[in-house]
């Protein structure tokens, strides 16, 4: 590995002592993920609980509670602890604008998420972070989500690469997941689209990251279409081929994950097709993401 790497990863790996005293937190690898315990997310979390885990939440960006049972109204308590909710777009009628069914059955022929991405990035303010919890895995087995660091995955760019990246700025089309497939967003849909910085502070640790979503990001406004085609390419294999960067969370019925929309991308496998896999997701409103 290149030194600038190398340095990389024991500055994102090297922390001060950890100020857990209610929650016991656990790293799943040195740079991504942390299982939390302690916790039972049906009852009001302590001011003291709250530090702690936004403390493990900034740390770790993503954290995986095990063995909690919750209705939807905890559920939607929980994410509130981090900021509003992020409504869903274009929530079916008569559903709970706050909470998105994620149900994949032998009836399926698509899933949501199953490719590298995050959330609504051509939102202005994207959303901070999602909550999701199953409760019907696949019975044989299979349905994990994968999560890639964004904060790793700049940082493993040369010092060169880095900088030129820093000057940029990306258009995300909230129109690109249905016009890559051939159609058209549906004309209820007011389809959003924003320019952010290619790279970006994240809002509460000042950190950098990459951020760019190939689902959404058109195009690199300073730069031809081709080389605008040829540099996003090459960032989008970058997140989706470096193994140091990824996180792989295994579900078991009654686990909520919780990750930062920012600071991870993530993909849903598609693996246990015909059976049944099945939970609710609710977002938490993000803000505006500067360079
Ligand atoms: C998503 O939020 O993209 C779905 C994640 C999952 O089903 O694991």
């Amino acid at each position: 590995m290149e030194e600038y790497a190398l340095q990389a990863v024991e500055r994102l790996t090297t922390r001060p002592a950890e100020p857990y005293e209610t929650i016991t937190v656990t790293p799943i690898t040195p740079l991504l993920g942390a299982e939390v315990s302690g916790l039972d997310l049906a009852e009001e979390l302590t001011p003291r609980q709250e530090k702690e885990l936004k403390h493990a939440f900034h740390t770790h960006h993503v954290l995986v509670f095990r063995d909690q049972d919750i209705t939807p109204e905890e559920h939607k308590r929980f994410a509130g602890v981090f900021g509003a909710l992020h409504p869903v777009a274009l929530a079916p009628e008569g559903s709970d604008p706050d909470i998105l069914e994620i149900k994949a059955t032998a009836e399926s022929r698509a899933v949501a998420g199953n490719g590298w991405h995050s959330d609504g990035t051509a939102d202005a303010e994207p959303s901070l972070g999602s909550m999701l919890y199953l409760t019907t895995v696949p019975q044989d087995g299979g349905g994990d989500t994968l999560f890639a660091n964004m904060h790793l995955a700049y940082e493993l760019l040369s010092p060169a690469m880095r900088a030129f990246l820093d000057t940029l700025t990306a258009l995300h089309d909230g129109a690109r997941p249905w016009t890559t497939a051939g159609l058209t967003p549906p004309p209820e849909y007011d389809v959003p689209r924003t320019e952010h910085p290619v790279v970006v502070r994240h809002p509460e640790t000042g950190r950098r990251l990459l951020f760019v979503n190939a689902p959404y990001t058109s195009h690199i406004t300073q730069l031809s279409r081709p080389e605008s085609d040829a540099l996003l390419d090459m960032l989008h294999a970058h997140i989706a081929r470096t193994p140091m960067l990824h996180l792989r969370v295994r579900w078991q019925p009654r686990t909520l994950v919780f990750w930062d929309n920012r600071s991870v991308q993530h993909h849903a496998i598609w693996d246990y097709f015909p059976h049944t896999r099945h939970g609710r997701r609710v977002a938490v409103q993000g803000t505006r993401l500067e360079g």
